[in-house]
């Protein structure tokens, strides 16, 4: 079983000409096979944490160390990290323009498994995992995310995920902007990624709803750059009922 392991985690960004510590020692451990919920107060680092472990430049790791099966995932090009069976769906996915959907999906799954799917067998894949969610063919010769709405966005990151099928998967507000029915549908992604019992789901929300759906082993309320709480289901309730305050005392979190 892979495991993702992040011990002491101390993360910076340049901003302002000024040097700000926003992860303040991070310590988990996600298993293949396992669900995460990562809940906390706006600013309090949840994406800062799922960017460093995408290796995005703009955060630099000052101390700590995060390893997938024993593997030094710091030391690894996003490339790399991709590779190893890191997946991030990001909150805010960007758009690559003159990219259509279908051709980002094959390089990215020839980049990750190493060689390019056979044709045949990729386009029945993709066809139906877009229908599995819900998504009209014509989607798949659209530039990525170019126009997309908020959920098409989102419906496209899960996506990615079915196709990919990483051995972590970090997915950042994978539920912010959907109505009902697309929370389902996504949800439902989720859950047969997860069903599959091989990857890790760390799944960063701000609501409880999309927990009724993808039901978390292990629940971890983030403040002030850290994991203040971990639990089981139900401190989810407990923190849709009581909110961030008792965490965030003492110490304002942006
Ligand atoms: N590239 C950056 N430049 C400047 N500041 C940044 C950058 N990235 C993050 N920060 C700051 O770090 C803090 C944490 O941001 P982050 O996006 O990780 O929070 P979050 O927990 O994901 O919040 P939200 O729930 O609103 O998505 C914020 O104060 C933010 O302004
Ligand atoms: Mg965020």
């Amino acid at each position: 079983m892979a495991t993702l392991e992040i011990r002491d985690l101390h993360v910076t960004v340049e901003a302002d000409n000024a040097t700000k510590e926003i992860l303040k020692g991070v310590d988990l451990t996600v298993k293949q096979g396992e669900t995460h919920a990562i809940m906390g107060p706006n600013g309090s680092g949840k994406s800062t944490l799922a960017y460093s472990l995408a290796g995005h430049p703009k955060y630099t790791i000052t101390s700590g160390t995060v390893t997938l099966d024993g593997e030094n995932v710091l030391d690894m090009t996003v490339d790399e990290r991709a590779r190893a069976g890191l997946f991030l769906a990001m909150q805010y996915p960007v758009e690559i323009p003159g990219v259509s959907v279908s051709n980002f999906l094959r390089t990215s799954a020839t980049a990750v498994r190493g060689e390019a799917p056979k044709l045949r067998t990729w386009v029945k894949e993709v066809k139906e995992t877009m229908a599995g969610l819900q998504m009209d063919p014509s989607f798949a010769e659209r530039n990525v995310n170019e126009g997309f709405s908020g959920g098409e966005k989102k419906r496209h990151e899960i996506l990615q995920l079915e196709l990919l099928k990483p051995k972590i998967a970090i997915l950042d507000e994978t539920d912010s902007g959907l109505d009902v029915d697309a929370l389902r549908v996504v949800s439902e992604g989720v859950n047969r990624v997860r069903e599959t019992g091989e990857v890790g789901t760390l799944l960063i929300t701000h609501y409880t709803r999309i927990l009724r759906y993808i039901k978390p082993d292990f629940v971890h309320v983030f403040a002030n750059g850290r994991i203040a709480e971990s639990g089981g289901a139900e401190l989810a309730d407990k923190l849709e009922n009581e909110g961030y305050e008792a965490y965030v005392k003492g110490g304002a979190s942006a």
